[in-house]
Parts: C-alpha cells; sequence; structure tokens
C-alpha cells in the first residue's frame, strides 16, 4: 500500500505519447509474429486450435466401450500434445459421407500420462444405429488419423470454487471423466478425498471397475460404493442413486457433487436436487454429448413431436434453406445438411455454435440453458440444444478451420 501511495502518478500520464513516438518511429517492416512472444507460444501449446493424433492402441473394455489411445501424429507436424485438467473432453472431428461433424468424447486417461507417457485415452460407447459410434466402430483402426480439438469444458475440481471433498454421482458410462479424476487423486495432482457413487445394473457391468478399484487401494483419498439395480452385494448400496444416499455419504458440507450419467439421471436429479439446497457453486454436472428425444421431457410441449419445420440458415453472405424435424436440434440438422458450424460441448455450456435468432421459436430444456440475460434480450440462441417450434430464421456463425 505504502509503495503504491508514494508512486508518481504523472509518470504514467506520459506512457501514452511515449509509446506512440517509439511506434511512429519503428520500421513499416518490423512486424512481430504473434508467436515471436514466449506467452503466446504457450497460450499455444495450452490452446491450440486441433492436433493431430493417431491412434496407437484400441482395447475392448466391455462388449460395446472401445478405449482409443491417441498420441501425436509427428507425420502431421504435432510434436506434443495439449495439457489438460481431468474431467475434461476432446472433440473428434468426423467426415461421414461429406459431411462434416463433430463429437464430444470425455477424456480417461490422467493429465500425467499425457504428460509423461504421451498419450489420450478415448473410452467410446460404440453402440448401434448412431452415426458417429456406427462411423468410428467401422473406420478407426491402429494407425488411424484423427484431428481433435484442444481439451475443454469445466467439469474439473477448482479447490478455489470446490469443496475439499467430491461426492461422485456416476450413472454407467458416465464414469470416463471419473476413471480420469481418480488418476489425478492416486497420483497427487487434485487434492481432494473422492467417494464415487457408481450406478449400475450389477457389477459385471460397471465399466473400469477393475481400474477404479486398483487405484482405490492404492490411495486412501478415493473410495467406490457400488449402487446396483439388480444385484446386492456387501458394501454396495441396492437400487438407484437417490437423494437419500446422497444425504447419506454427503456428511462433510464441504463437498462438491460431480454427477455424470444417462439423462434419466439429470431429469431425476435436476428435479430433486434443489431439496438439499446444496451451494450451487458446489453442484457439477457434466451433460453428456447431445440430447437427443426431447418429446420424453415434461417441459416439452405438446404437439410438436411428427412436425418438421423449414430452417432457413445465414452464414455470412449466404443463405441455405434445409428441413428440420421437431426431434432434432438445430445443430444437428444444420450438420446433417452439409453446412459447417461451430460446435463443441452440443449441451449449451461452450458458446461456440452461438446464433442469432431472427424469426420463429424454440424450445430449449431448463438443465440446458445457460445463456446469459444479454442473449435472452437480443435474441441469441445454442442451436446445439434448440428444438424447433416453427419455421424458423438464424444466423449461424462462420466455420475457421
Ligand atoms: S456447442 Fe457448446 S453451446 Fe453449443
Amino acid at each position: 500500500m505504502s509503495a503504491i501511495k508514494h508512486l508518481n502518478k504523472m509518470k504514467f500520464t506520459k506512457t501514452g505519447p511515449r509509446r506512440e513516438a517509439i511506434i511512429k518511429k519503428a520500421s513499416d517492416k518490423m512486424t512481430p509474429e504473434s508467436s515471436f512472444y514466449k506467452s503466446n507460444r504457450i497460450a499455444q501449446a495450452l490452446h491450440p486450435a486441433y492436433q493431430d493424433l493417431v491412434i496407437s492402441k484400441m482395447v475392448m473394455e466391455d462388449e460395446v466401450t472401445c478405449s482409443y489411445y491417441l498420441e501425436p501424429d509427428k507425420e502431421a507436424g504435432c510434436e506434443k500434445m495439449a495439457y489438460f485438467q481431468a474431467g475434461q473432453y476432446l472433440c473428434v472431428e468426423l467426415t461421414i459421407d461429406g459431411h462434416h461433424f463433430n463429437r464430444p468424447y470425455s477424456i480417461s486417461s490422467s493429465p500425467r500420462q499425457a504428460k509423461e507417457e504421451g498419450f489420450y485415452r478415448l473410452s467410446i460407447a460404440l453402440m448401434k444405429g448412431f452415426i458417429a459410434p456406427d462411423y468410428i466402430r467401422e473406420n478407426w483402426k491402429v494407425g488411424t488419423k484423427v484431428r481433435v480439438s484442444a481439451p475443454l469444458g469445466n467439469f474439473t475440481y477448482n479447490r478455489l470454487r470446490d469443496g475439499k471433498k467430491i461426492l461422485a454421482l456416476i450413472g454407467g458410462n458416465g464414469v470416463t471423466p471419473f476413471v480420469s479424476m481418480a488418476h489425478a487423486i492416486a497420483d497427487g495432482d487434485i487434492d481432494a478425498d473422492m467417494l464415487m457413487l457408481y450406478g449400475n445394473k450389477d457389477l459385471k457391468s460397471a465399466l473400469f471397475r477393475k481400474e477404479l478399484q486398483q487405484l482405490a487401494e492404492g490411495c486412501e483419498r478415493l473410495k467406490i460404493i457400488d449402487v446396483l439395480e439388480d444385484e446386492e452385494i456387501e458394501g454396495g448400496e441396492h437400487g438407484l442413486i437417490t437423494t437419500q444416499l446422497i444425504k447419506k455419504y454427503r456428511t462433510d458440507k464441504d463437498t462438491s457433487l460431480f454427477v455424470c450419467g444417462p439423462q434419466a439421471m439429470y431429469d431425476y436429479l435436476n428435479k430433486e436436487l434443489p431439496k438439499l439446497k446444496i451451494p450451487q457453486k458446489y453442484l457439477r454436472l457434466e451433460i453428456y454429448g447431445q440430447l437427443n428425444e426431447p418429446f420424453r421431457l415434461k417441459e416439452y410441449p405438446k404437439g410438436q413431436k411428427d412436425k418438421v419445420y423449414t430452417l432457413k440458415v445465414r452464414q455470412g453472405e449466404v443463405t441455405y434453406e434445409i428441413r428440420c424435424p421437431a426431434g432434432t436440434s438445430l445443430v444437428n440438422a444444420i450438420e446433417q445438411s452439409g453446412i459447417r458450424i461451430p460446435v463443441h460441448c452440443r449441451s449449451g455450456y461452450c458458446g461456440f455454435c452461438h446464433s442469432r435468432l431472427i424469426s420463429g421459436e424454440i424450445f430449449t430444456p431448463g438443465f440446458l440453458e445457460h445463456r446469459r440475460a444479454a442473449d435472452h434480450t437480443y435474441g441469441y440462441i445454442h442451436p446445439c440444444c434448440s428444438f424447433p417450434l416453427s419455421d424458423l430464421e438464424i444466423e449461424i456463425p462462420l466455420y475457421k478451420n
């Protein structure tokens, strides 16, 4: 404080003119490249626009889930992968029948494995009948080159905001970000205790159960409680993850709740969690990719299900006219028509798809509503979680690669 008191404030009034004089004197040819500065090089390494990787190993974790190990593709000029925080995801770029898509997948390996062993692991459920999993199952092999985004997402532990303990509510293959977090805790890279309420039908369908068990055996900060619908086991819970269970295991108020699982789990928790009056900063929900079939939601307006609307899409100087069924998100309809749009989280969080609604009406589920007040005032929407309720006209951002 005293140092500030004795500063000559008048000195700062001359900073502007002094800079202007230096700029005027400089030669026109001196244009420093942005990569010249160390801070820019660090920013570029941490947040690359994209990363070119190659599949080095594949492991089937169960009947449908395959782990793909991705390493830098040196031939494509990628020397090092970006550092990430446990809980983040990568957006994978896919070109299917000439159309460009991307899909977010949580990283199931640890930040330390990326740094020291040089790989990310993406564990993807390859269910049949879905466009991206079908494509990945048929086309990804060892040696396949894959372009992904920088690590993204805020489903990460932050001691400044989170409690000193984590209660993880996990449904089925929503376990992937928690595997990464469990590794980071065991490695000493996250300073927190984590109790995992791991919901599955039975023990044998619990993905990564063995890996989690091994981590928990070597680290007293980790604990797993199996919550099994069809099986009763010693030390576990029988049934579903309920508010009663949350109350039972959240014994310390300084505990953040991290949730990742299927849609039904969010539907339940969105209704029930407010009753527990847990401070908002301690509630961390990872929405698992794109919402499909909005008709299943109670808040979805009646009589819309079978309608198909016209969607006018302005992008820069071009206007497209496409069809969009009521149950299809605007982003899905846009991508399926071959138009490229910046998209990452597909769940209303990241803001990459931020677009202007020129006319028409949309439905956005309450739990995916993360727009700011100004967006509502000036008519901006997130097409990744908007569904048409009438013919629409929207203006989308340009896609830059
Ligand atoms: S893609 Fe993230 S908000 Fe739409």
